[in-house]
């Protein structure tokens, strides 16, 4: 299953699991992709936010057999070129295969810190003017430098991309969002597919410590299978076309978490039972959600 692969807009295959690095210590981020990379991981997700990029790339395997994903940090929405070069030396690379506008916002690039400016009242120093279709013409003008081979957003609600594809000479490669039957974004992930715009879902597992794993229908699917919950997880992206990003820094687990099954109709609809009925009842889960104090436009949250 590893070595499966989607078509992005842009013709490029993109695998269709990535190994995640968010909150991966630093001192651990080496090891775990060297590990993931070996076992035959094809894909690496970060972010100059992470501040262990430095880390996430393994020497040992050839460059052109990898797909490296960065993403922009919203200090440097209005630099984006600055943010890339910045990622590029940390990663030791002189391309990354994906870039992706991390977050549509923009933090103070003036600010009191690099990448979480605050104001003197502890709030963060977030310039409300900006207007996040500004910060993806200047994306759209890395495509030629040659730095990243395709670009992309992340964190995009329906709302958000309604504003910015009529804007846009290139439609993002990619959407990354929050995504799992406790969040299943179906009116994105909808929209996403019909503008030919690849998801990639993140925290799959419900982010830190999994608790998405503890679902009673997934639990039951991965009794069935005789599978762990993980597995299930993970699996139901591939059922959707969509790539899938877990993190871990624990060998077993980056190891179990290549084991990819196909799922039965029975269970896609049972994790589709599950969302539908989280929906109506107003139940559905955000788990990463910062304190921009910001309404990106999605349901849940507006
Ligand atoms: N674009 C964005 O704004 C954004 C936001 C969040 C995440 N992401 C990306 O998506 C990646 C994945 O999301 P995430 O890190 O939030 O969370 P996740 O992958 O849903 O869950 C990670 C957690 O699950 C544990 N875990 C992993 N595999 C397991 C297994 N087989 N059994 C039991 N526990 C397991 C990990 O522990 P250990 O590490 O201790 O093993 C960690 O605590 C991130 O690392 C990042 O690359 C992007």
């Amino acid at each position: 299953m590893t070595d499966k692969t989607f078509k992005l807009n842009t013709g490029q295959n993109i695998p269709a699991l990535g190994l995640g690095t968010w909150q991966s210590e630093p001192g651990k981020v080496k090891a775990a992709v060297a590990h993931a990379l070996k076992s035959g991981y094809k894909l690496v997700d970060g972010a100059y936010c992470y501040a262990n990029e430095d880390e996430a790339f393994a020497a040992g395997v050839k460059r052109e057999d990898i797909f490296v994903v960065t993403k922009v940090w919203a200090t440097y929405n209005t630099r984006v070129e600055l943010g890339l070069d910045k990622s590029l030396k940390s990663l030791g690379l002189d391309y990354v295969d994906l870039f992706l506008v991390h977050w549509p916002l923009l933090m103070n690039p003036e600010g009191n810190d690099d990448k979480f400016p605050k104001l003197p009242d502890g709030s963060r120093d977030i310039i409300r003017t900006h207007n996040h279709v500004d910060t993806w013409k200047l994306m759209e003008k890395l495509v030629a430098t040659g730095k990243t081979r395709a670009i992309g957003v992340s964190n995009y609600s329906k709302r958000y991309l309604e504003q910015l594809l009529p804007e846009a000479t290139i439609v993002p490669a990619v959407n990354q969002i929050e995504n799992h039957p406790s969040l299943p974004q179906q009116e994105i992930v909808d929209l996403c597919k019909e503008k030919g715009i690849h998801i990639m879902a993140y925290s799959p597992l419900g982010s830190t410590g999994g608790p998405v794993m503890q679902a009673e229908p997934v639990v039951k699917i991965a009794e069935k299978h005789g599978v762990a919950p993980s597995t299930v997880l993970l699996s139901y992206h591939i059922a959707r076309g969509n790539t899938v990003l877990a993190k871990s820094v624990t060998p077993d687990r980056i190891k179990t978490n290549m084991l990819l099954i196909d799922l039965d109709a029975e269970d896609q609809k049972a994790l589709k039972d599950y969302s539908d009925s989280l929906t109506k009842e107003g139940k559905l889960q955000r788990y990463v959600y910062p304190p921009f104090g910001i309404d990106f436009g999605f349901p849940d949250k507006s």
